[in-house]
């Protein structure tokens, strides 16, 4: 989704925005631009592609200035083109505008502003913005009261950064519903879409909440309700390095992101399954005996792969706890108008803690007196702040789009509040436990394993590299896998491929099955193992190719896969973590023959602030 940075200070301008804009390239975006005062006028350049066309033009035509607004756009009203792209300036450039977002009531206003003579260039909903405030300041309000009055009548979603000819040293953000950071520097402030874009320059940050505006200038921030009233905020210190949102030699953020899955998931584990203490430590989260026995019923929504590790969590929850769980992905919750009251509980899961749909699922909830719990990586983000309890997977910046260590912090986070839930209520017993927590030390070592012989991964990927139609099926916890593995294909190799259900392939999808076909058979869950091993032979018999996974020491399977990738062995309960990993790589590997763009594929977005 689209990327906004801001500056005021003492220093040039541009560079600073390109360095954030480069930072926030991961969000995806299909064009970029800048806009930036002389002292006395605003001056942009903005143009369609890649932010590496943006600092072609700034090379021909320096822009000089310390007060500026930049911008990656990833298109929603209007193709991505240069007149399209942001920043949007009203006519007689006055007032410079970015956003990130949809303005959902924008028709109305246009149609307003052009009875009063306004002239639009672009097909933006963001155009709007720039001219509704230069009809306020025309009016005779000044620049801050222009933008309060503007923002009063937009609906929908958004983030934005203004800036105004007559006010050199003052740079405006308005947060609502899109995500908008403030950074504190000495002399010299920032706005942000996300920290990394910050990190240079600054670790002291404050993170707006909805309806919020700032105000920055070189010396100063104030933050304002949107009712005007002044907001004390508390500043949040980054803690995190910028290495980390960086490649450190790895090829791509995706290849880093898998690698660093070994520390992520044993700080995950560790952090909530202390080697030396007793349980499981929830510090502040609600979820002891007296509050589950208050709920009936548990939904999980999430989107993509944090949907998909939800599902893990459901299946936990029900199979060790026997409580029900209903899943849902969370663009479809609210139509099915779900049953909710206060004796819900709603776990919602997002890496980003931005995601409209996941947002407003958790409104809905809230707004039915359920409680909700948030799995959720993005500190201090809008998820993270709305939900009543927050359980961190302590995963760090994931900067690739294809999301991958946060997939599986967010499942080892699945396996914790299962068993946090089946001691609670008596579904598991002290010694159970103990083998469970004794295991679960052992996934972290076990995914460093398998990431030491990505090489078969790599080979099977070269090997395989000519398939066009892949299908990943298993059952059970498998079947969970493979819809994890089958998005993460599609996501970064543009590949066709379709997770099943095992036994569901010969109810219809195994009459698109031939010799063209590679099939990725998940087999870890080995009390299942017999009858994908059949499901095998079916897609063998029709010409297809078939890859698998199983635990180490299953022979059976080689005797039927044209491959296998050995994963170490652990409970069928912890496998989907380790069953993932070469799933990954494949993807990875296979996306890396293919010559896509692996950490910003084509059409996607890091953070899908949009509905
Ligand atoms: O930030 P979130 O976890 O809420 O994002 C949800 C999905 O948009 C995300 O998982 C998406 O499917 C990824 N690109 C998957 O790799």
């Amino acid at each position: 989704m689209c990327g906004i940075v801001g500056y005021v200070g003492k220093n040039q301008a541009p560079s600073i925005l390109i360095d954030g804009l480069n930072k926030l390239e991961y969000r995806g975006y299909d064009s970029a631009g800048m806009a930036v005062h002389d002292g006395k006028n605003i001056n942009m350049l903005k143009t369609k592609g890649r932010l590496s066309n943006l600092i072609k033009l700034l090379i021909e035509h320096p822009l000089k200035g310390t007060l500026g607004i930049g911008h990656t756009r990833w298109a929603t009203h209007g193709a991505p083109s240069d007149i399209n792209s942001h920043p949007h300036m009203s006519e007689d450039h006055v007032i410079a505008v970015v956003h990130n977002g949809i303005i959902e009531n924008y028709m109305e206003i246009k149609e307003e502003l052009a009875e009063k003579g306004f002239h639009f260039v672009s097909e933006t909903d963001t155009e709007i913005i720039a001219h509704l405030i230069d009809s306020y300041y025309k009016e005779g309000l000044s620049f801050e009261k222009s933008v309060f009055k503007a923002v009063s009548r937009l609906e929908g979603a958004y983030a934005l950064g203004i800036i105004c000819r007559d006010c050199p040293d003052t740079l405006i953000a308005v947060r609502k519903g899109s995500p908008l950071v403030v950074g504190n520097g000495n002399g010299e402030n920032f706005i942000a879409s996300d920290i990394p874009a910050l990190l240079n320059y600054t670790r002291e940050v404050y993170f707006l909440e909805e309806d919020e505006i700032a105000v920055l200038t070189p010396d100063d921030i104030k933050i304002y309700d949107k009712n005007e009233n002044p907001v004390k905020r508390d500043i949040y210190h980054v803690t995190w390095d910028i290495e980390a949102a960086e490649k450190s030699g790895y090829a791509h953020f995706m290849l880093k992101e898998i690698h660093e899955q070994p520390k992520i998931v044993r700080e995950t584990i560790l952090k909530r399954v202390p080697e030396n203490g007793e349980g499981i430590v929830l510090d502040n989260i609600k979820l002891g005996k007296e509050e589950l026995d208050n709920i009936d019923r548990i939904y999980v929504v999430a989107c993509g792969t944090a949907y998909y590790a939800g599902l893990i969590g459901k299946h936990l929850i029900e199979k060790v706890c026997r409580i029900p769980v209903v899943s849902e992905v969370a663009s479809e919750f609210r139509y099915k108008d779900p049953i909710l009251d206060d004796r819900t509980l709603l776990i919602v899961v997002s890496q980003s803690g931005e995601t409209a749909d996941t947002l407003e699922a958790l409104r809905i909830a809230k707004r039915s007196g359920a409680r909700v719990l948030a799995v959720v990586n993005a500190v201090g983000s809008s998820i993270a702040r709305e939900a009543d309890d927050v359980f961190y997977i302590l995963a760090g910046p994931e900067i690739a789009v294809a999301s991958t260590k946060a997939y599986s912090a967010q499942v080892a986070a699945m396996y914790i509040l299962t068993c946090h839930i089946a001691v609670a209520i008596g579904k598991m017993s002290k010694d159970e436990f103990k083998a469970v927590k004794e295991e679960l030390y052992t996934i972290p070592g076990k995914i460093e394993y398998i990431l030491q012989k990505e090489s078969v991964e790599k080979r099977l990927a070269e090997k395989y590299k000519g398939v066009r139609n892949v299908f990943y099926i298993g059952r059970g916890l498998d079947y969970l896998v493979s819809q994890e593995g089958s998005l993460k294909l599609k996501e970064i190799a543009y590949l066709h491929s379709e997770a099943y259900a095992a036994g569901e392939l010969k109810h219809g999808p195994i009459a698109m099955i031939d010799e063209n076909t590679l099939v990725v058979a998940i087999a870890v869950q080995e009390e299942l193992i017999e009858k994908t091993i059949s499901n095998i032979k079916e897609v063998k018999a029709r010409g297809a190719k078939a890859m698998a996974i199983a635990m180490k020491g299953n022979t059976k399977i080689a005797d039927v896969a044209d491959d296998v990738i050995y994963i170490p062995r652990t409970m069928g309960l912890l496998a989907p973590v380790l069953a993932n990993i070469p799933n990954q790589l494949f993807a990875y590997y296979m996306a890396l023959n293919l010559g896509t763009d692996i950490d910003k594929p084509r059409n996607l977005a890091k953070s899908v602030t949009v509905e």
